[in-house]
């Protein structure tokens, strides 16, 4: 009883220091995307309100082949960046999850997963309302049929 009033107390602490006016916790601000053992993600587009402080964003794969034949992963960059990324990131190799280590292109990106698996992130806004950017899996060759645009609105 007494492990547990502490977990409570720690996860009640964590809330309260993350606090902010809109949480990642509200619907809108929460997203799933879908992937599969066809190279495709189940959306082209995703989009959250300017008033989502923070995303969290959910990545299942529906498949069932392994992460090393078809993995994916959900990577969040500027339009502008995100092919280059792709190509440095397939350079990266599957022990950096096929993205260079520290790359400040980098807006959000998930782990790479296998068929059957989830994953979870959570990232802040600040900064993204209204700009160009797009979503893309950097596995190698995922990336031409494996992307989509992502808007924070205005
Ligand atoms: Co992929």
């Amino acid at each position: 009883m007494t492990i547990l009033k502490g977990l409570l107390a720690t996860a009640g602490l964590a809330t309260a220091l993350i606090g902010t006016p809109v949480m990642a916790s509200d619907d809108a601000c929460q997203l799933t995307i879908e992937s599969n053992d066809q190279l495709q993600f189940d959306r082209d587009s995703l989009s959250v309100p300017a008033s989502c402080d923070s995303v969290s964003l959910t990545l299942e794969h529906t498949g069932s082949m392994p992460a090393d034949a078809m993995g994916h992963n959900w990577v969040l960059a500027a339009t502008a960046d995100a092919q280059a990324l792709a190509m440095d990131g397939m350079r990266a190799g599957p022990d950096a999850d096929y993205l260079p280590e520290g790359d400040d292109r980098v807006i959000a990106a998930t782990e790479i997963i296998g068929g059957g698996e989830s994953t979870r992130i959570t990232f802040d806004t600040a900064g993204l309302a209204g700009r160009d950017l797009t979503f893309f899996c950097s596995f190698p060759g995922h990336f031409a049929s494996m992307q989509g645009s992502f808007r924070v609105q205005e």
